[in-house]
Parts: C-alpha cells; sequence; structure tokens
C-alpha cells in the first residue's frame, strides 16, 4: 500500500488528502497569471501574513521542506504538518552511477544524462530480478533511454513513438552508435485501443531477433571497442579479465536496509543485466517476459501505458516515470466517466470517494491547475535560490500578472504572438519586461472597439505596476506555499495511480525517487511487478 504512514489504506489517505487540497485550493487554483485578478493574496490568512513576511532568504527557501517555527500561528504550524504528513515517503533512492563515455553522451544535456543514467540502472536492477532482457520503451522520443540500456546492459529495445520524425531519428542515432537489429524504433500511437498493434509490433521484433542475437553478432566491432572501454571504467581496477562482479545500484533510504543488485562484465567487456551463457542469445525464444518502460511518459500516456501493461501477458514488469499531468485530457463525456479527465481520479477507492456527497465538489478543486501544481519544480531547486533569484522571479510572476489585470481591467484578451510569453533575458526590470511584452502579445479589445497603441498601454500598465510593485515579495510567499503544497499533489496523484495497479491484481507497487529532483522535477518511478 503506498500511502503515509499512519494510514491503513488508500480510502482514508485520498480522504484526508481531499479535505486538505479543498482547504487549501486558494494556494494553488489559479493561472498565476491570475494572481492580481483573482485577489490571491487577499486570501493569504491574516495571522500568516507577519510570521511569513518575517522569513529570512534561507527560511522562505526551506519552508517547501518542512521548516516551521514555534512561534507561529498555529493554523500555519498545522498547514505544514498537513503537507508533511500527506507525502508519500520515499521508498528508494538511486545511487548514481558513472559517468558515460562521450560517444553515448554528446547529444544528451546534463539533465537527460541525469535521467537515463539513473533510470536505466533501475530498469536494469528490476529486470536483473526476472531474468528479462527485452525492453518495450513507450514514448521512446529520440531513443537515449533504449540507447543506454542497449549499449549498457546489452537488452533488446523495441521502442514505440508517435512522432514519425522522432522515431527516424532515434534509428539513425542507433545506427550511429551501433547498428543493430536488437534496437528497433516503430511509430506507434499508444492508446487503450492499440493493444493489438503493440502485441504485433514485439511479436515482428522477436521474430526479427530470434537467435540471431548474441553479443558478437548483433554490434559491431567499433561498438565492442567502445563496450570494453566503457566496462574498465566502470570496473574499478584490476579487472582484466572482465568477470569482475559490480555492484551499482542502490540502497533503501526510509528503513536503511540495502538492496544491492549486481551485474557482471561480461568478456567483451559489457555490464550485463544477467549472465550470459555461450549458447543462449539474450534474446532467445525460451525468454519472452518484457519490461515496459518510459521515460516522462507524459500526459495520458502513462495510464494508457498502464492498461497496455494489464493487457500484455508477455510484460511482467512496469518501470515508468510519468510527467506533465496537466497534459492529460478531459472526459469527452463528463456524465459516464468518473470526474473531469480522462484518466485522473482512476483509482476505485478515489473514484468512489468523489462521488461521495462528502467530496461531490472535488471536481472544483481536482482540477488543471491543481494537475499544474503536480507538475511544477520542486523544492530541491527552490532550496539554492539567492535573494537575486528570488527578486528576478517574484518580478516576472507580478509583471505578467499586472499586464493581466490590465487586461481584464481594460476587457482586454492577452493573445500571444509567439509560443513564449517573455523571453527569460528579457525580465531583469519592468521596463525590459514590457518591452518584451508588448512584442510577444497582442491586446484583442472584447467588447470595446477603440484601440490602444503600445506606448498607452504601456504608460498604463507601468501605473498599475507602481501600485503593486510593492506586492513581489508576497508573490515569493504564495510561490512557497505552492512549493510546500506540490509535493503532496504529486504523491496524491502517484497514489492514485498505484491503487489502480494494485486494484488489477499487479502482486508489487513502489514508488522510486530514480533522480535528483534538483537536476530533474519529475524524479518518481512507478514500478509494478506482476
Ligand atoms: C516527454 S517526451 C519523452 C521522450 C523520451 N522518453 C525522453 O525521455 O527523452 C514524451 C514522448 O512521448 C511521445 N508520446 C506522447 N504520447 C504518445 C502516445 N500516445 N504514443 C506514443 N508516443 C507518445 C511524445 O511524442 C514524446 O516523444
Amino acid at each position: 500500500m503506498l500511502v503515509p504512514p499512519g494510514y491503513a489504506d488508500y480510502a482514508s489517505y485520498f480522504s484526508d488528502a481531499l479535505s486538505f487540497l479543498r482547504d487549501y485550493s486558494w494556494v494553488y487554483n489559479f493561472p498565476v497569471t491570475e494572481l492580481l485578478v483573482r485577489d490571491v493574496f487577499k486570501q493569504i490568512p491574516a495571522d500568516w501574513l507577519p510570521a511569513l513576511l518575517s522569513l529570512t532568504n534561507q527560511q522562505l527557501n526551506i519552508l517547501p521542506q518542512g521548516f516551521v517555527m514555534d512561534d507561529w500561528p498555529p493554523s500555519l504550524i498545522r498547514f505544514c504538518h498537513r503537507c508533511h504528513t500527506l507525502k508519500i515517503p520515499i521508498q528508494r533512492v538511486i545511487k548514481p552511477v558513472p559517468e558515460l563515455p562521450d560517444k553515448i553522451c554528446r547529444r544528451l544535456t546534463p539533465k537527460k544524462q541525469h535521467e537515463v543514467m539513473n533510470l536505466a540502472a533501475l530498469i536494469s536492477a528490476e529486470c536483473h530480478n526476472y531474468g528479462i532482457s527485452q525492453v518495450l520503451d513507450v514514448g521512446a522520443g529520440l531513443g537515449y533511454l533504449g540507447q543506454l540500456l542497449h549499449y549498457w546492459y546489452g537488452y533488446h529495445i523495441l521502442g514505440l513513438e508517435v512522432d514519425t520524425e522522432r522515431v527516424k531519428t532515434a534509428s539513425r542515432n542507433q545506427s550511429d552508435l551501433c547498428p543493430s537489429p536488437a534496437v528497433k524504433y516503430v511509430t506507434c500511437s499508444i492508446s487503450p485501443e492499440s493493444y493489438h498493434s503493440i502485441e504485433s509490433e514485439i511479436q515482428d521484433f522477436m521474430n526479427d531477433n530470434v537467435c540471431n542475437c548474441g553479443l558478437s553478432e548483433v554490434c559491431s566491432y567499433e561498438c565492442g571497442v567502445l563496450n570494453r572501454k566503457l566496462s574498465l571504467e566502470l570496473c574499478t581496477g584490476g579487472c582484466e579479465q572482465h568477470s569482475v562482479e559490480k555492484s551499482y545500484y542502490h540502497s533503501d533510504e526510509v528503513n536503511g536496509s540495502a538492496h544491492v543488485y549486481s551485474g557482471e562484465c561480461n568478456n567483451e567487456g559489457r555490464m550485463l543485466s544477467q549472465p550470459v551463457s555461450s549458447d543462449s542469445g539474450l534474446f532467445g525464444a525460451s525468454n519472452t517476459s518484457l519490461c515496459m518502460t518510459g521515460l516522462h511518459t507524459c500526459g495520458d500516456l502513462t495510464v494508457d501505458a498502464i492498461r497496455i501493461f494489464f493487457q500484455l501477458v508477455s510484460v511482467k514488469l512496469l518501470v515508468l516515470v510519468p510527467c506533465c499531468y496537466h497534459k492529460m485530457s478531459l472526459a469527452k463525456d463528463t456524465a459516464v466517466i468518473d470526474g473531469k479527465f480522462s484518466n485522473f481520479p482512476l483509482s476505485s477507492s478515489l473514484c468512489h470517494l468523489i462521488h461521495s456527497a462528502a467530496f461531490c465538489d472535488s471536481p472544483s478543486f481536482l482540477c488543471r491547475p491543481f494537475l499544474r501544481l503536480a507538475s511544477q519544480e520542486t523544492a530541491a531547486r527552490w532550496q539554492q535560490w539567492s535573494e537575486e533569484d528570488h527578486k528576478e522571479h517574484s518580478l516576472q510572476v507580478m509583471a505578467r500578472a499586472v499586464l493581466q489585470l490590465y487586461a481584464h481591467n481594460e476587457d482586454l484578451v492577452l493573445k500571444k504572438k509567439c509560443r513564449r510569453g517573455v523571453r527569460k533575458t528579457n525580465r531583469s526590470t519592468f521596463e525590459s519586461f514590457m518591452d518584451d511584452a508588448l512584442k510577444r502579445y497582442k491586446f484583442i479589445a472584447n467588447t470595446n472597439t477603440s484601440h490602444c497603441d503600445s506606448s498607452t498601454i504601456f504608460f498604463q500598465v507601468a501605473e498599475l505596476w507602481q501600485h503593486h510593485e510593492a506586492s513581489c515579495h508576497l508573490a515569493e510567499i504564495v510561490t512557497a506555499l505552492q512549493m510546500t503544497v506540490q509535493g503532496v499533489a504529486e504523491s496524491f496523484i502517484l497514489a492514485d495511480r498505484a491503487a489502480y495497479l494494485q486494484e488489477h491484481a499487479v502482486s508489487s507497487v513502489e514508488i522510486v525517487k530514480v533522480m535528483d529532483d534538483g537536476m530533474s522535477p519529475r524524479c518518481f518511478a512507478l514500478v509494478a511487478r506482476k
């Protein structure tokens, strides 16, 4: 049961979390651009303000981590305490893995390197327990995860990706690295209905590879050399025979016990998820179990993949790192589908509650801004912010909010001319923000047809700015409160998915913190085993 300590079941956890989210929906239930239009500052309890406004920079930074002071008003202490108790504790963390050679890393940002290296270590450890050597990568993107899993550990990879251009790039990148039939990317749109097409892709992939995939056959000479170099780097000194057992994964943060998995370097110098005998390929016909994985499976993709996982008998293991919860689609027919979104709430435990009289108002606070909050930065990066960082951030938030207030007051609609609103480089002063905003937004009259030129708008918004500039610090306080609730929001969504998995007879489910959230905010992997 993936619930915080003190809860006996999902229902009691969801019930407390729903009450909390309803009580504090004022913290997140608005687009941040409407901070002033919705008068959010007025909703901060009056007795919280002296305590929050007197925080030092350091204290503001650690508020989302659970910082409280004894002399704060009891209601503020209670808010912080409830945030803390409604977060699911992390069950395992990943030990950092060594750096990879340039040939693999050169296309990847440090963030992406961190993500694929850590997730690959988790997948390998999980597959090791099942003797799995084939991995289905859903929403494979440019294929970085699969390329690393193949190159480093020798897994056979079938990558499914809806975007054909990404499939082409992933295939090209793989050929550059190692032109192997053991890594294949195909265009495929994953949906609850795509089960048959995915099954036949798996079948084709297996047929293509049966008896043809010993390491020496599938890897080019160059790939072998690189792998050899890689494992020499991975194995500590005295590993000439490449047969030294090497621990590469991890410890248990919560109860202190260690789970250490080991891989071996084979005599071709590769780290393997399991030892390979000379007469059986990694991808032999007798071994038909698969692991389904996905790095940053956005929006509905996570839940669609979970449904496919239930259907595909050969897939025994699921390791998904979800992201972009706010991109989940709305239910087409809200009258018959649970809740407002197609895939949230998902579990029967939660759906049952939101249909009860006590929580019939839950669509009003389990809304798009709630999902957006769950998808936001975590407290880890905020913790490092200097006073300058906060100043710059609050200026950007408030200047955008003032622009929105102006549009609201003048009955104008703000429309972006380009995808991004205001560029990051142009936000250190209000004037530079406005210069950029006027180039990037159109002001469209709702009713009044009179036309305002840019300089008039600039002048009028600047006047409004003077009234609100002093509230920049309050914008940082609201952001800190949001960061404090963020962990609850993400825990709540993950627990809903974990409950759903358990309701479908999955034998065990775990949430693993697979990345450093300072580096990559969407750092949790849902691991489910049949
Ligand atoms: C956030 S990206 C992650 C890409 C890759 N896993 C990575 O981490 O670099 C999500 C990917 O999933 C793909 N995707 C989204 N929905 C999908 C679907 N229903 N079927 C297949 N691919 C999908 C997107 O095109 C995108 O490439």
